[in-house]
């Protein structure tokens, strides 16, 4: 069983003195510039961007002007570090897949606590390297940002209420997005590449709704069988569509199907969820990443054709109001949650590399089963690391 996520502290830090996180940018694409340095600016009380690095110093520049006069750019990790190092109290890594892994080694050997965007690494034997170098205020937090979403957090204590919802039953989860859409006539993009991806569809997004049902259920991944296809433009055995049976503890089963390259579809996250007693389901809609969760508990007696869609109500609004943390979304929260914990000198109570782990077994094991054609076992937290 995951550990228990222990409800978010941060207005703690909201209501004392402001101590300014010295913090970096390691990568200033997409995520970063979209995502990553708008979470700072919603507290800019709480922070101090000390210097951004890209490969593209222009794009490092633009997001350092944001920051302006504090910001410095550079063009690597190591310039960045002999130039800011002594000051930085923890970075943010927003870099292609591949990379992860030694910007991870970088700063935990130079003792600054990371930020790492999803998947936190290509690899389980990379994550287990990383668990390796962590010590007492030195660690590595996922960057799942889903996992304080309002809805994930209304999903997580309806679906743990035994009343509600009963125990877990079975799932079918989607993820889906037309890889053009995407790459945008960048036949070159390192997301296409296996070996800077680390895969295809399962780590690159696929990743995000197999996190949430582990998240939500409390339950991990214990076995897979998977079957799929490698597509151009994809290379390297990166996936470009993926079929997959699972078995999780606690006896839940389930599956995935994921797409890079259906010739049409809304860009889509969906989960549908049964339990004993109560179900989850999500459709897509077009234009949203992930359409809003229904909920139903405690069915009647069915006895009509019809009553098969009675009590199915939308969760988002009364999550907003059962969870007002979350009204910071997403991704602030979690960089509230790295803060604090950089601040009291401790892991993240959410997202450690303890919590990831089964995260990134789980697309260990998919990728293995795709090169076997067998049933493929997910593997468990090393007595060493848990
Ligand atoms: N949480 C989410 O919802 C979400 C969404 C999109 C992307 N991501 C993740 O964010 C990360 C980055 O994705 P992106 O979409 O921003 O990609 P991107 O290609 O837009 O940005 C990556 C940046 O890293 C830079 N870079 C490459 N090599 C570098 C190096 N050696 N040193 C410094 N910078 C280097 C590139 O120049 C580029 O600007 C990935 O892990 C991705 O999976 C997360």
């Amino acid at each position: 069983m995951e550990a228990v996520f222990c409800r978010i502290r941060h207005n703690i830090y909201m209501s004392t003195k402001p101590h300014p996180l010295k913090i970096a940018f390691i990568g200033a694409g997409g995520i970063v510039s979209h995502a990553h340095a708008a979470a700072v600016n919603k507290h800019p009380e709480f922070y101090q961007v000390l210097g951004v690095c890209d490969l593209n110093l222009e794009a490092a520049q633009t997001i350092a002007e944001r920051y302006s006069p504090d910001a410095q750019a550079f063009r690597s990790m190591e310039e960045l570090y002999d130039a800011v190092g002594s000051e930085l109290e923890g970075v943010i890594v927003g870099t292609p897949h591949f990379l992860h892994e030694p910007a991870g080694i970088f700063f935990l050997e130079r003792g600054i606590p990371i930020l790492m965007e999803k998947p936190v690494t290509c690899s389980l034997d990379e994550l287990e390297r990383l668990q390796a170098l962590e010590r007492p205020g030195v660690f590595v937090q996922a960057g799942q940002m889903q996992r304080f979403d309002a809805e994930a957090l209304w999903m997580r204590d309806f679906v743990q209420d035994a009343a509600k919802f009963g125990s877990p039953t079975s799932f079918d989860l989607n993820i889906w997005q037309n890889i053009q859409g995407y790459i945008q006539g960048n036949q070159q993009h390192w997301i296409l590449d296996g070996n800077k991806a680390g895969g295809g569809i399962c780590i690159s997004v696929g990743i995000h709704v197999l996190d949430l049902l582990r998240f939500v259920t409390g339950e991990d991944f214990l076995e897979v069988t998977a079957t799929g296809r490698f597509d151009p433009p994809f290379s390297n055995q990166a996936e470009s569509s993926c079929s997959v049976l699972f078995k999780m503890s606690g006896g839940v089963t389930g599956t995935l199907h994921a797409s890079y390259t259906p010739s049409r579809v809304p860009y889509s996250q969906r989960m549908v969820l049964f339990g004993e007693r109560g179900a989850l389901y999500q459709d897509t809609v077009m234009k949203q990443y992930a359409g809003p969760m229904m909920a139903v508990s405690e069915d009647p007696m069915i006895t009509k054709f019809a009553d098969m869609y009675g009590g199915f109500e939308p969760i988002a609004e009364s999550a907003k109001a059962a969870y007002p943390e979350a009204n910071e979304g997403g991704f602030s929260l979690q960089l509230l949650h790295f803060r604090e914990a950089i601040l009291e000198g401790r892991k993240p109570t959410q997202n450690s590399l303890e919590i990831n782990h089964n995260t990134i077994a789980v697309l260990d094991a998919i990728a293995a089963s795709l090169q076997s054609g067998k049933t493929e076992a997910v593997a468990a937290l090393s007595a060493l690391t848990a």
